[in-house]
């Protein structure tokens, strides 16, 4: 069956959080001349209960030219990730540690989080402009770490190049990139399904649950996806290769899930938490295998206060049912990387693997982008538009 690569929702940014000069900024290659003027979303103050949006701001400044060992980069293409809640929270604030890889070094990134007054950091797809590095050439296209800004300094050390090929730019963020990697090594790690199993993925549209998902479908095992709104759902199972979609805002979810999943739940790919979780926990059956990559309903301030424990309801269940809940970090597999990046890449660029981005147009739309996933407007993995 010939699928579509990507299914696609556009969206205009606001008016109110798009100022007229944040519009598109296109760089002519090798025009680089002094310092040049860069447009970043800085942190302005931690989010409270319910609001992000307003909590960043625009700030221009002006880099130098490259010094030897940098590049200059053109930001293309922007992620925006649920951890970037508790970035801005305050709640990453790890102190640096040791890192002697890559993806160690990505790590220590990650978990610095953001500090009011900086530009919140985040993975990019950016073009080298500028080149002072013996690894990356002029026009090269990358993957970095240079977060919610049009231009940045780099020195190279978490720098990954894309090669020319069929698959979109911004799928580098997702599907084929750190959170496409996460699905994949949770999945085939602590999931480990086989044919017979039945496997559940909530957040199943965003770029870690459908990688997940995927998984499991080559595994030969059946999916039942996790979404919300009917049309999400229906589009689960007509394009993306799920075997059954459930609404999670919908009054008879459980039920649902129960008709999906008649002999209960064998594998349950956690990324949200909250009532999703305690609505799957009673299908979970005996030797169920739970990988935990985030529980997101818990991310923004004030998650979960006055809500009474159901700790015990849990840890009651653990040892009769034999639950295997592992948490995991998807800096624990970099081994697993380049397989991932062969496998996936293979499968979207052959069309047997679909997947949905939801792409916003402008460095101003980010912050209500991130807005929207946790309020739970988004389609998929959230990419921003800056320039081509
Ligand atoms: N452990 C690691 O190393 C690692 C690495 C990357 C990501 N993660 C985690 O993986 C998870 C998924 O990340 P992602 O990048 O794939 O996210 P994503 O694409 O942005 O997906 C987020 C989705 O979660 C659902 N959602 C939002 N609010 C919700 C709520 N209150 N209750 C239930 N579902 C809600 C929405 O989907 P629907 O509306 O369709 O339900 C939303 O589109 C997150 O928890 C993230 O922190 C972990």
């Amino acid at each position: 069956m010939t699928r579509r690569v990507a299914e696609r929702s556009w969206r205009a940014a606001t008016a109110s959080c798009e100022p007229a000069w944040t519009t598109k900024i296109q760089y002519p290659r090798g025009s680089f001349g002094m310092a040049t003027e860069n447009s970043r979303l800085i942190l302005t103050r931690r989010p409270e209960p319910g609001r992000l949006a307003d909590c960043f701001d625009f700030q221009r400044s002006r880099l130098e030219e490259p010094g030897p060992g940098e590049v200059l980069l053109q930001t293309l293409w922007i992620s925006v990730e649920p951890y970037m809640v508790l970035a801005a929270s305050g709640a990453l604030a790890a102190r640096p540690r040791e890192a002697r890889t890559r993806m160690q070094s990505l790590m220590v990134r990650y978990a610095a989080g953001v500090e009011i007054g900086e530009a919140m950091p985040g993975p990019a797809v950016c073009r080298v402009i500028k080149s002072r590095h013996p690894g990356f050439g002029e026009g090269e296209i990358v993957t970095s770490y240079s977060g919610w800004q049009s231009l940045a300094l780099d020195d190279g050390s978490l720098l990954r190049k894309i090669p020319a090929g069929p698959v979109p730019l911004p799928a580098f963020l997702g599907v084929l990139g750190i959170p496409g990697l996460t699905g994949y090594a949770g999945m085939k790690v602590i999931g480990a399904p086989r044919g017979d199993d039945m496997v559940v993925v909530s957040a199943a549209m965003g770029a870690v649950g459908a990688v997940a998902a995927d998984v499991a479908r080559q595994a030969g095992a059946p999916t039942v996806g996790i979404t919300s709104t009917e049309r999400k759902r229906l589009q689960m199972v007509e394009e993306l290769g799920f075997t059954f979609g459930a609404d999670r805002k919908a009054e008879d979810f459980s039920d649902q899930l129960k008709q999906a999943c008649p002999r209960g739940v064998d594998v349950y790919f956690e990324n949200v938490g909250g009532m999703v979780w305690w609505t799957v926990f009673p299908l979970l059956r005996a030797f169920a295998r739970i990988p935990v990559s985030g529980t997101l309903t818990n991310y923004m301030p004030g998650a979960g206060e006055g809500e009474r424990d159901r700790v015990p309801e849990l840890m009651k269940q653990v040892v009769p049912r034999r639950l295997r809940i592992q948490g995991f970090a998807v800096f624990d597999y970099p081994e697993l990387e380049d397989e991932f990046t062969e496998v996936i890449g293979d499968r979207i660029a052959s069309g047997a693997f679909t997947y949905v981005e939801d792409r916003y147009e402008g460095l101003g739309s980010t912050p209500q982008a991130l807005q929207d996933i946790v309020d739970g407007k988004t389609s998929g993995k959230v990419v921003i538009h800056l320039a081509d």
